[in-house]
């Protein structure tokens, strides 16, 4: 495996090293305990929805061996993990009765993390929305972001004095537009006005939601959100390019960083959408409720985007998804982008499709710093999927990931030299688990889960990770194979 970065960057001793997770990817146990029914839940069993008909019913069974998943963390090292709570397994009906059992389960991870010295970095929503909310309309209706607060509120009263950050919401372009634009996540709808609604409840959900948690916890409460930011490239620096980039970038970008950070919706994502969506769901006042103080903002990255103007005129389902596959293809055929042709992008590629970009990452962080200086930055989510081999000496001698991880390490430590606050990193993921619509045929984790068994085995790059995190510097790919 060759890289054309250097090893051996070192990082400060107080930097923030983790993994992450969420709930419907690992725990499983979907009917036990008072759980109640989830978006996700619905979706996978809705026939053609998810790759080989998959669900998480079982997932990495992580409910179950949630204290040997905690020492596995600890062996390697890990400062601090981030999860995420199922709403329907503390609230089963998004509204109404909380179910002891539900919050316990993760009262206990809590406590279980802090004895083993790791830090809980909660995420209040990873999409599994209880399926009675969804049936009162979703995301695209107002009340579901008053219900999340008022799970929040109980969520923090539960958890609050042992959690290091709060993070309202992951990637809310996941949930508004895969979900109710192309209708490729739960809940499957597929409408442009109903996404830009939901775009805005999750938007207020999170201000509701980061008020709630810090009236519970107090001032100190580290309240923060997790973006899925595109980094997206024009084709060309022609006119027609150069503004499809800026509609993308509007949509992607603009409709959260401007009311999370600037207090407005950006006018020229307004003016491109006007065919869609008058917006009259913006009540007054609800710019002030979304733009509360940021402790931390968290940023996922996997990869990069190119466009440019076409002359055809794409339509829904015309099946030239982008080069990332459904992620673009979500932004396509909008009446504001029905112009607009996601180009493939040079390899390396990962099992996703997916190009490796690592620039892309200290780009995005540089930007953010330049744009929002003085907000400090966590990298909540990098990983990448490959098609993972055991060995006959029974190691997962996965060098592609640890390939991926060095240089994208490397390239948060480049954005960090050009004075970008960045205080942690989480790979994505501890362990394989369900990948959403391509159900267990992706596997992210740096420890290998065996659906047969589920039986746990640190990969290769878990071992490298380990590594780095004892030595604050990264390793050599190669070393990766013979440590651990
Ligand atoms: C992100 C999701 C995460 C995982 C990775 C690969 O969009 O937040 O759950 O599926 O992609």
């Amino acid at each position: 495996m060759t890289t054309a970065r250097p090893s051996g960057r070192q990082f400060p001793a107080d930097f923030l090293w983790g993994s992450a997770t969420a709930s419907y990817q690992v725990e499983g146990a979907v009917d036990e305990d008072g759980r109640g029914q989830s978006i996700w839940d619905t979706f996978s069993a809705t026939p053609g929805k998810v790759l080989n008909g998959d669900s998480g019913a079982v997932a990495a069974d992580h409910y179950h061996r949630m204290v040997d998943d905690v020492a596995l963390m600890k062996r390697i090292g890990l400062h601090a993990y981030r999860f995420s709570l199922a709403w329907p397994r503390i609230q089963p009906t998004g509204s109404g009765a909380f179910n002891p059992k539900g919050l316990d389960f993760y009262s206990r991870l809590v406590d279980q993390l802090g004895d083993a010295g790791i830090d809980p970095v909660v995420t209040l929503y990873h999409w599994d929305l209880p399926q009675a909310l969804e049936d009162a309309g979703g995301w695209p209706a107002r009340d579901t972001a008053y219900r999340f607060a008022d799970y929040a509120a109980k969520a923090a009263e539960v958890l609050g004095d042992r959690v290091k950050i709060w993070t309202t919401l992951n990637e809310p372009w996941c949930s508004a537009y895969l979900g109710y634009a192309a209708g490729v996540h739960a809940p499957g709808r597929e409408n442009h006005a109903d996404s830009l609604a939901a775009v805005h409840h999750l938007n207020l959900a999170h201000g509701l939601a980061g008020s709630a948690v810090r009236d519970v916890v107090g001032p100190d409460a580290q309240i923060s959100i997790t973006l899925n930011l595109h980094v997206t490239r024009a084709a060309s620096d022609s006119p027609a390019d150069l503004d499809a980039k800026r509609r993308i970038d509007g949509l992607a970008n603009g409709v959260f960083l401007g009311p999370l950070l600037d207090g407005a919706y950006p006018a020229d994502v307004i003016a491109d959408t006007a065919s869609v969506t008058d917006w009259s769901f913006v009540q007054p006042g609800d710019l002030d409720l979304i733009s509360i103080p940021l402790d931390v903002l968290g940023v996922n990255y996997y990869a990069t985007g190119l466009v440019r103007k076409s002359d055809a005129v794409r339509v829904p389902g015309d099946g030239t998804p982008g080069p990332d596959g459904h992620k673009s293809s979500a932004l396509s055929a909008w009446p504001a982008t029905d112009d607009i042709e996601w180009l493939p992008l040079p390899g390396p590629h990962t099992a996703m499709g997916w190009n490796i970009e690592p620039e892309g990452l200290t780009e995005l962080l540089v930007d953010l710093h330049t744009t929002y200086p003085g907000l400090p930055l966590v990298v909540t989510e990098n990983g990448a999927a490959f098609h993972d081999e055991v060995s006959p000496d029974g190691r997962v001698h996965d060098l592609d990931r640890v390939a991926y991880l060095h240089d994208h390490i490397d390239a948060v430590g480049e954005a960090i030299d050009h004075g970008a606050d960045v205080r942690g990193y989480f790979v994505w993921s501890l362990m394989d688990n369900f990948e959403w619509a391509y159900g267990y045929d992706r596997r992210f984790g740096i420890v290998r889960v065996d659906y047969d068994t589920l039986e746990r085995t640190p990969k290769d790059s878990a071992h490298w990770y380990a590594e780095l995190i004892r030595a604050h510097a990264i390793p050599t790919i190669e070393s990766a194979a013979s440590l651990g």
